[in-house]
């Protein structure tokens, strides 16, 4: 839905309003991408943690194709602005809320909605984001006959309410980037979990619509203590796992997985003996391209690499910039994004030629 803001110099005719969210400390990334991908745009931070609201000359349509052509590295999460309620930080807020949704012109007849409210960090109004959802939930039910779900939703109706105004809109999951509510992605932890370096591997998973059970045989460097391997063996791969440090016990009667003890630059492998490699190891970026490279001849034509790949000069567009060199022509680049689990750093696939 398109709007116009009738008060600022930077008024767009045509154009979208949205919140964005990357992760904490990559704000300027985030909006350094956007201003790179649109040429009329403004872009400002609204909350810590980091949740930005930004106005783009382009319609949601445009705004959407463009970011389906070009994925964002650091954004993470997505939402139209159909509505603003400004808010009194009192009880009469939630009521407004509700009749500002009732009043939407959405078409959600018999669809499975589901409502994400979040707050500004730090901001504390009397009223919690779960009270919000419930006051949208009832004028879902009562006014557009939809059905209020928290998962397989075919609409999100997201809330990002800051200390003056309630940001809403009514979009796909898909369109969202993420169907989890501002992106982040929560795994439960499993009792016999290694570590939480799984849930990147996890979230990869997701974000990146790969299918870890259709590979077959997998290389693991930089595998200690394990938790990367144990996902891959969860998903039915043979795993050989490359690391100087002790990988944990579990994992060593495991009838597929193979241990090597070792660093990385000693290992010799049989030319075309796996169809994925991955890699988290906490070096620094140009140097870890260089070791996976001299690996590449065991990975099959055709085969996958998913590596973690450091940010650890603050230059995150010319990191990845140099490792893609280092790897290219062997590797080409398919996706790179800084997931929720990431910390310093971002994950990347690539497609061996
Ligand atoms: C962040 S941890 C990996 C965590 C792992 N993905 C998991 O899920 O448990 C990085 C690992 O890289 C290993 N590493 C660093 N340099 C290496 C090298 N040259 N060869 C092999 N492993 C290396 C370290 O020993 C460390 O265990």
């Amino acid at each position: 839905m398109g709007q116009s803001e009738g008060n600022s110099s930077a008024a767009f005719i045509i154009g979208s309003s949205w919140v964005g969210t990357c992760n904490r400390g990559s704000f300027s990334y985030a909006s350094e991408e956007l201003r790179r991908q649109f040429e009329s745009i403004r872009v400002r931070k609204i909350s810590d943690g980091d949740v930005f609201r930004f106005d783009v000359g382009a319609d949601e349509k445009q705004v959407l194709d463009s970011i389906v052509r070009r994925p964002p590295v650091f954004l993470r999460h997505l939402q139209p602005i159909h509505l603003e309620v400004a808010l009194q930080g009192d009880d009469s807020d939630l009521p407004r809320i509700r009749e500002a949704v009732r009043g939407a012109d959405w078409e959600l007849n018999v669809l499975r909605v589901a409502v994400q409210a979040r707050k500004a960090e730090g901001s504390q109004p009397p009223y919690t984001p779960l009270q919000v959802k419930q006051a949208i939930d009832e004028a879902l039910v009562s006014v557009f006959a939809a059905e209020p779900t928290v998962h397989q939703m075919e609409k999100i109706i997201s809330v990002f309410l800051t200390p003056a105004q309630a940001l809403i809109g009514c979009s796909g999951p898909d369109d969202n980037l993420s169907s989890w509510s501002g992106g982040a992605v929560h795994f439960r932890k499993e009792d016999g979990d290694i570590s939480r370096a799984k849930f990147k591997l996890m979230e990869a998973e997701l974000a990146f619509g790969l299918d870890f059970s259709a590979f077959r045989n997998a290389l693991d460097i930089g595998a200690a203590p394990g938790g990367w391997s144990s996902f891959l063996l969860e998903r039915g791969l043979s795993v050989t796992a490359i690391d100087p440090a002790a990988m944990h016990p579990s994992l060593m009667k495991h009838p597929k997985f193979i241990y090597l003890n070792k660093n990385a630059s000693e290992v010799l492998l049989r030319d075309k003996s796996f169809d994925l490699i991955v890699c988290d190891m906490s070096w620094e970026p140009r140097r870890m391209a260089q070791l996976v490279s001299e690996l590449l001849e065991a990975l099959a034509p055709g085969g996958t690499v998913v590596s973690t790949v450091k940010l650890m000069h603050g230059k995150p567009f010319a990191t990845l910039r140099h490792v893609q060199a280092v790897f290219e022509p062997k590797l080409k680049l398919a996706r790179a994004k800084q997931l929720f689990h990431n910390r310093e750093e971002l994950t990347c696939v690539w497609r061996k030629n």
